[in-house]
Formats: structure tokens, C-alpha cells, sequence
């Protein structure tokens, strides 16, 4: 599917990222996944010593940046890269960065291809515009279980009261932060994700279907 923008928010543990990548298999488009961005500048600035409120040398290390990319890499899942990602998102000077990276990468390629791009303000800020909007929703305690088994599946030592501790602390920083809260973005179609996966991708298939 080419020239198509699907934007898929929610917060953390709703299962987005496997649906976009189902979506991307089931379409043939091209996944994104936003938050991979703010989890490699955390990890830029943790490996250079960079604290993730010291503006000038967050904003040094941004203006080298000329590698910024979406590829996957386990180490950018840890949970301390978590916890400083959306420390680091906060920031309007951050969220700017990515945002034009996001933007500039995706209409440079849209010709080609199509997307489908999840994170936290695609839909409300960074892609206004998309053609279909989606907005998941899944309780505290069912994604903090699904974030557990990430964890464990990744051999990562976790403690399940502490993952539900710390949803609910990502919760409260991304949804009442300044810049681009976590909202149900203007336009969005609300999928429940709480029960079986099928019935949520049904919904969203039938959807995608009036696109073409
Ligand atoms: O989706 P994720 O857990 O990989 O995202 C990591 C952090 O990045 C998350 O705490 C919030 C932030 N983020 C954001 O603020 N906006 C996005 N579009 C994507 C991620």
C-alpha cells in the first residue's frame, strides 16, 4: 500500500508495536515504532555521561547526530533505557528533534511506500494529517503482566509489583507531561486490546480495507 500514513497510539505494554507489525506484514507497510528514537538518544546520552535534563549537551550530542534510525536492537529495550527515554521526552526541544526527523523520514519515503508509525503523539501531533488514526487501550494490569513476559522472555531479572509500579509512573509522566501528552488523538478509532488479539486486528482490518 503506498502513500497511506496509519498511526497507532497508546501507552506502554498496549500491544501497539505488535499490531503495527502485523498491520505492516498484512499491508505492506513500512513499521515504525517512534519511541525506538527517544530510546537511542537515552542510550547516547547514558553511554556519553550526559545527564537527561542537561540541555546544552543533549542539544550538542542531537546536532551531531546524523544516525538516528529505526532499527531494532535489543539493548534498547532494557529498562533503565525506559525509564531515561521518557525522562528525555519531556522535552520540547527533544520531541522538536524527533518529530522532523519522523516527519522529513516519512515524506521522503511516502512515494515508494506506506506506514504505519506507533509511539505516543503520532496521531495527535506528529502525523495530524494520517489517514487512519488508531488509539489502543488496555488496563494497568493486564500490560503490566504483557511487560513482564517481555522482560522475562528477554532474560531480563524483573519483579512483577515493580513493572506495575513503574507502568503506572510512565503513565502519570506521559500522559501529564507539557509537550505532547499520551491522548486519544483527534479523529483516533479506540481499540479495545484487553481481550483477544483477533478480534482487536479484525477491527482494525476492516478499517484499513476502506482505505483502498
Ligand atoms: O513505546 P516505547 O516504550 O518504546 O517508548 C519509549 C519512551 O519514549 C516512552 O516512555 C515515551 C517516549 N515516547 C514518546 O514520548 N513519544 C513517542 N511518540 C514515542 C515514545
Amino acid at each position: 500500500m503506498k502513500n497511506i500514513i496509519i498511526t497507532i497510539d497508546g501507552p506502554a505494554g498496549s500491544g501497539k508495536g505488535e499490531i503495527a507489525k502485523y498491520l505492516s506484514n498484512k499491508w505492506s507497510l513500512r513499521h515504525l515504532d517512534s519511541g525506538i528514537i527517544y530510546r537511542r538518544i537515552a542510550h547516547k546520552l547514558l553511554k556519553n555521561g550526559v545527564s537527561f535534563d542537561d540541555k546544552p549537551n543533549i542539544l550538542r550530542i542531537l546536532k551531531k547526530e546524523k544516525n538516528l534510525s529505526f532499527r531494532k536492537n535489543k539493548i534498547l529495550r532494557k529498562e533503565k533505557i525506559s525509564v531515561w527515554a521518557s525522562r528525555i521526552a519531556i522535552h520540547k526541544y527533544v520531541r522538536d528533534y524527533v518529530n522532523k526527523f519522523q516527519r522529513e523520514f516519512v515524506y521522503k519515503n511516502l512515494r515508494n511506500t506506506g506506514f504505519v508509525i506507533d509511539g505516543r503523539d503520532i496521531g495527535s501531533v506528529v502525523f495530524k494529517e494520517a489517514d487512519l488514526k488508531l488509539y489502543i487501550e488496555v488496563n494497568e494490569v493486564n500490560r503490566a503482566k504483557r511487560r513482564y513476559k517481555q522482560l522475562i522472555d528477554a532474560g531480563e531479572k524483573s519483579i512483577y509489583p515493580k513493572i506495575l509500579e513503574e507502568i503506572k509512573l510512565r503513565d502519570i509522566k506521559d500522559k501529564c507531561r507539557k509537550n505532547s501528552p499520551l491522548i486519544v488523538p483527534n479523529g483516533a478509532v479506540k481499540i479495545d486490546n484487553n481481550g483477544e488479539l483477533k478480534k482487536a486486528l479484525s477491527k482494525i482490518n476492516r478499517l484499513v480495507t476502506k482505505l483502498s
